[in-house]
């Protein structure tokens, strides 16, 4: 048996240096926060160690830099947000790692905060360098992981570091694992997925294991496009990953043998471009100037009959461009579909995802599903089974 190594709340972390891996993945449109869930999530955790007068070090990543400073993914704008809602000094340094950092770190006063640099901005940050890790760990006494969306990525600052600092899961990640898998084994059957989103070639992946666990699947979002134009239709300008056919056969079939259903829009909401007037259209009337950014009214309601035939819903992924009011009525409708069936107790949901969670704020009944993960391929990787390399690293035999 293996558990996590959790972090003891009687540990006397005062004047301690501690490492806190959070995700501000957040989403972010022209420097501003668009959705600041991930941000309010964490908050208790920080303001619970400056109550303990330690000294926090904020490690984080913000998109895909891939190695390079890329400006508009800096992580400068959170620093203010963050010093609002802890009412505590956060410092914000434009590195992350270096020996400023490791004097900073030393420098700052009990019960502040360090925000360090986009950690992706550094390439050896994703290859996982020991040399590199074992610098990032010298700038804490103590290292924390309470970035459960972060822990399917074998990156040194989720695993590599912990094997120089004296390290721990966060009490927040914790639960969230202890929750997913709870809610997950136990799913009372027929089992429904709606996948939705743009992170097609990772999702198809993981697709192709859900198939054996559910009773339906939904493919809604950018993803379905592959789907729509796999069956023959054509999709115009709209976002799809090429060379997906084989996997997308597969899929198919494997839901065949599985006895598992499979849906795909049967209509869609178009526009020529973001600005411009929208139209529904069934898959045949789609023009090649056409761009898919939602579903139509008719998937709406087959989806609808989804939920109503489950008793375990899980969801990952937005239906449409839900950023733009215009594109929202898919995400919208599926969940207040789902809130109101959760409601009225006969209907398990979760749901996970930064921008499945920003989603069903806006549609304003995140206080009605069961449970909400901000995690999300790390939440749809657990859901399947798989072992995540940021837990393991955090696991004790016993
Ligand atoms: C997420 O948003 O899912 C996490 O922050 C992980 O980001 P990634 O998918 O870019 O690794
Ligand atoms: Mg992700």
């Amino acid at each position: 048996m293996s558990r996590l190594k959790a972090l003891d709340e009687n540990l006397n972390v005062n004047d301690k240096r501690i490492i806190l891996r959070v995700d501000l993945n957040v989403p972010m449109q022209e420097g501003k926060v668009t959705d600041k869930s991930r941000i309010n999530k964490i908050i208790p955790v920080i303001k619970k160690l400056i109550s303990k007068k330690a000294k926090i070090i904020l490690i984080s990543h913000l998109g895909r830099p891939k190695g390079k400073v890329i400006k508009k993914l800096s992580l400068e704008p959170i620093a203010p947000i963050l010093e609002n809602l802890l009412n505590s000094k956060v410092y914000f340094s434009n590195k992350s790692f270096g020996s400023k950092i490791i004097e900073k770190s030393k420098k700052i006063k009990s019960g502040e905060v360090l925000l360090l640099e986009n950690i992706r901005f550094n390439k050896e940050e994703e290859t996982n360098e020991e040399a590199f890790a074992k610098e990032l760990s010298k700038a804490g006494d103590i290292y924390v992981n309470e970035a459960f969306s972060c822990s399917h990525r074998a990156h040194s600052s989720v695993c590599g570091i912990t094997k120089h600092i004296d390290s721990y899961a966060g009490k927040q990640l914790s639960e969230e694992v202890n929750v997913i898998n709870m809610l997950t084994n136990k799913a009372e059957k027929p089992v429904g997925c709606i996948i939705g989103g743009s992170k097609i070639s990772t999702k198809i992946g993981i697709l192709t294991n859900l198939v054996k666990k559910m009773q339906t699947i939904v493919i809604v979002g950018a993803m379905a496009n592959n789907f729509i134009k796999y069956k023959g239709h054509n999709i115009g300008k709209s976002l799809f990953e090429k060379n997906q056919e084989n996997l997308i056969k597969d899929i198919i079939k494997k839901c065949e043998t599985n006895n598992c259903k499979l849906i795909i829009p049967e209509d869609v909401i178009v526009a020529k471009n973001y600005e411009s007037q929208t139209k529904l259209k069934s898959l045949n009337e789609i023009d090649d100037t056409d761009l898919i950014l939602d579903i139509g009214e008719n998937t709406v309601k087959k989806i609808y009959t989804i939920i109503d035939e489950s008793k375990t819903i899980l969801w990952n992924g937005p239906a449409g461009y839900f950023e733009l009011e215009k594109f929202f009525m898919g995400s919208n409708k599926i969940a207040k579909k789902i809130a109101q069936k959760t409601k009225n107790k006969s209907l398990t949901s979760i749901a996970g995802g930064g921008d499945t969670v920003a989603a069903i704020n806006k549609s304003g009944c995140s206080d009605d599903f069961t449970y909400i993960s901000t995690a999300g391929g790390a939440f749809l990787e657990l859901l399947e089974g798989k072992i995540l390399p940021g837990i393991k690293v955090l696991e004790i035999n016993e």
